[in-house]
């Protein structure tokens, strides 16, 4: 897969792009990550790219004309096409359904929003899907792009060393887009606390049910609205 990311802060993705699984997965060659600077397209000396709004109000406005031309470039970059997605609390909520429909494509390219709002004719002229990453505002899209990015990447095959290990994360379709089952590693006690017995017995049937049962019981304590959701699927896609 191939990732363009567009930013006016290019330097914001390098701790977050330089570790872990999202630096194994670039260096391994599952994913190729570049970012652009939209001030690079600026056309005037003080490298503005943006400006006070029309009809007066707070704050500046991103102009289109250097996100335009730097995506029109970054386009050119791969002779994929791309699915573009624009970052901005007014787009649909990003979730794992969603991720993974994303680390389906060959090529994702991101464009970060900054200040307090993009020009309108951004979201209408590029065609972009927008995406939120919640109802909460950011001061800007790149936060949620690296969100995007990794939640993306690690279900990549191969990105992570293991790979059944994505299969049974929250959300996923093994965790009937519940949570997942509680997880134990050594010591057998710690603190007081012993690991369940089931998990020491050995016999795979029954701790694959209780993981079931874990799982089911915990969504409905802590994110019972993941049920709820679950419902209003299932009555959809019957109806
Ligand atoms: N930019 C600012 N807030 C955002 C959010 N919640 N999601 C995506 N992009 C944003």
């Amino acid at each position: 897969m191939r990732i363009d990311i567009l930013t006016l802060f290019p330097e914001m993705f390098e701790s977050p792009l330089g570790h872990s699984i999202l630096k194994r997965a670039q260096d391994s060659g599952i994913v190729d990550i570049a970012l652009t600077n939209i001030r690079d397209f600026a056309t005037d000396n003080y490298r503005k790219v943006d400006d006070k709004p029309y009809g007066g109000g707070p704050g500046m406005v991103m102009m289109p004309g250097p996100v335009f031309d730097c995506f029109e470039y970054v386009q050119k970059l791969s002779p994929e096409k791309g699915h573009t997605i624009l970052l901005t609390p007014q787009g649909q909520r990003f979730d794992q359904v969603k991720a993974a429909e994303l680390s389906a494509e060959k090529r994702l390219i991101l464009i970060a929003g900054r200040y307090e709002g993009i020009d309108e004719r951004i979201r209408i002229g590029l065609g972009a899907e927008q995406i939120s990453i919640g109802d909460y505002v950011l001061s800007g899209g790149e936060l949620a792009a690296m969100i995007i990015v990794d939640a993306v990447v690690r279900l990549l095959a191969g990105a992570l060393g293991d790979e059944d290990s994505p299969k049974d994360d929250s959300f996923s379709e093994s965790a009937r887009g519940g949570l997942e089952y509680p997880q134990y590693t050594r010591p057998e006690v710690f603190r007081g606390m012993k690991v369940p017995d089931i998990l020491l017995s050995g016999d795979h049937a029954k701790i694959a049910e209780w993981r079931r049962q874990q799982a089911i019981e915990r969504t409905k304590k802590w994110r019972p609205d993941l049920l709820k959701d679950n419902n209003n699927k299932n009555e959809k896609s019957e109806g």
